[in-house]
């Protein structure tokens, strides 16, 4: 048998109704706050998401698809979308149109160890915020994404925030933070060993080392912070508390990727049944990758949420938040001569935005009730000779257990009328 790709995953006919559910709310509330779509292609050049190995995150450096097309192009599948859209901004001059709030929903890629809620083909809904240094900027953000939670309505929710300061004070901390750590380093997992050169600052959020006495009274970034970067942070914090916004400050939170300066946060489902894998959604500034990527200084901010992770979130509080995607018809022919008549009514229907399905080959009673057995639509309507003669339309109303026999008109005016109070 031919298998799809470890880590990958089918979205089958009868899952993806949840997944359209989901972005039309999410789309939805983009309008709101006046996010506009962006598309970007899901592989980029190489050079774009490894930028001569300035990012040394392992999402990054190890995590990538990469890979080589006919012509020998060194391309890569996008591991995120934050690097294609600075692209896109940078490419497209975006920055001419003064401030830019992008959203995307779409594929990424990742040479992750595949676990539950954790795949190598997975999906992002993003956010960003391009041409802003504000605090109010980080501050809408984040309210933002509270906005979508409650409108999924997932309880149980732990937003971690922390500032990992400017170039210029995190230079500083790294020195400190070395300093404190060369003479420990020993005790540390070996992949702390293999960060203290890399990246130091990924040891903060080692998970292996999180308890460790040694991490635990190292010296914290927030003490390095300028006095602008202090007064932002208080300021942010306010907002939120003013907001009702709850939020942990957490000195330990560096995030997996290297472009991060200033604000980040991380928003945990912290339900114990979901797993491990269980932050929704994360982000934070990155005020130099558009000047990276070639473009003007451009300050910036934004977050992505995993869409799999999501799902598996509401599906876990409220098994009832997806209502099923229900067919409102099946007409069944039950004789050939009655197909032109079946066919007429399924247009009229499915013009008024009604969903409908018919066979196409002539069923006797029994098969009609098999099919819809499977089906479960709202209505079953049945047309044999009898209705053409009479120009009626016999309709079973499932829901209410009835059968009726109404003119062609009427019938379709009680269906509407039917689907109208349900969706009401
Ligand atoms: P990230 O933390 O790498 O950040 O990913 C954001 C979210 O994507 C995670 O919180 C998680 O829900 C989901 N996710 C990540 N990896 C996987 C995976 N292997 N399987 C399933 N879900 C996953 C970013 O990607 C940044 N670009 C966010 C950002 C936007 N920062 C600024 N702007």
């Amino acid at each position: 048998m031919y298998t799809k790709p470890k880590g990958t995953n089918d979205i089958l006919p009868n899952e993806i109704y949840k997944w359209h559910i989901l972005e039309k709310l999410l789309k939805n509330i983009c309008r709101l706050y006046n996010f506009k779509e962006i598309r970007t292609p899901i592989f980029e050049m190489s050079d774009t998401i490894h930028r001569n190995n300035v990012d040394s995150s392992d999402m990054v450096s190890k995590e990538t698809y990469d890979f080589l097309d006919r012509s020998g192009r060194k391309l890569t599948l996008r591991p995120e979308g934050t690097c294609s859209v600075c692209r896109s901004y940078v490419e497209n001059k975006m920055y001419v149109s003064g401030i830019q709030k992008l959203y995307y929903i779409g594929p990424m890629f990742r040479y992750e160890r595949p676990q539950k809620g954790r795949f190598r083909q997975f999906h992002q809904f993003g956010l960003e915020i391009l041409g802003s240094g504000s605090y109010i900027c980080d501050f809408e953000v984040i309210l933002m994404c509270i906005t979508i939670f409650k409108k999924i309505g997932l309880n149980g929710l732990r937003v971690r925030i922390n500032n990992l300061g400017d170039i210029n004070s995190r230079e500083k901390y790294k020195k400190d933070l070395l300093n404190y750590l060369e003479d420990k380093i020993d005790c540390l997992c070996s992949d702390c060993k293999e960060r203290i050169n890399k990246n130091p600052l990924r040891i903060l959020d080692c998970k292996i080392d999180s308890k460790n006495d040694i991490l635990t009274n190292c010296p914290q970034i927030t003490n390095y912070l300028s006095e602008k970067d202090l007064l932002d942070y208080s300021n942010l914090k306010d907002l939120l508390n003013k907001f009702n916004i709850c939020f942990i400050e957490d000195p330990y939170l560096v995030r997996g990727l290297d472009y991060y300066n200033n604000t980040v946060f991380e928003i945990e489902y912290t339900d114990s049944s979901f797993g491990s894998q269980n932050v929704l959604c994360a982000g934070g500034r990155y005020n130099n990758l558009i000047s990276e990527l070639n473009g003007p200084k451009t300050e910036c901010f934004g977050c992505a949420f995993g869409i799999e992770r999501i799902i598996d979130a509401i599906e876990l509080e409220d098994p009832c938040f997806f209502k099923t995607d229900r067919l409102d018809c099946f007409i069944a022919t039950l004789s050939d001569k009655a197909f032109s008549y079946s066919l007429n009514l399924v247009n009229i229907l499915r013009e008024k935005n009604i969903t409908c399905e018919f066979n196409y080959e002539v069923l006797s009673l029994k098969n009609v009730f098999s099919k819809t057995d499977k089906l479960m639509p709202r209505y079953i309507i049945f047309i044999g000779e009898d209705e053409i003669n009479s120009n009626t339309i016999s309709i079973k109303d499932l829901d209410l257990k009835k059968t009726i026999n109404l003119t062609y008109d009427l019938g379709v005016k009680y269906i509407l009328g039917g689907l109208h109070e349900n969706i009401n």
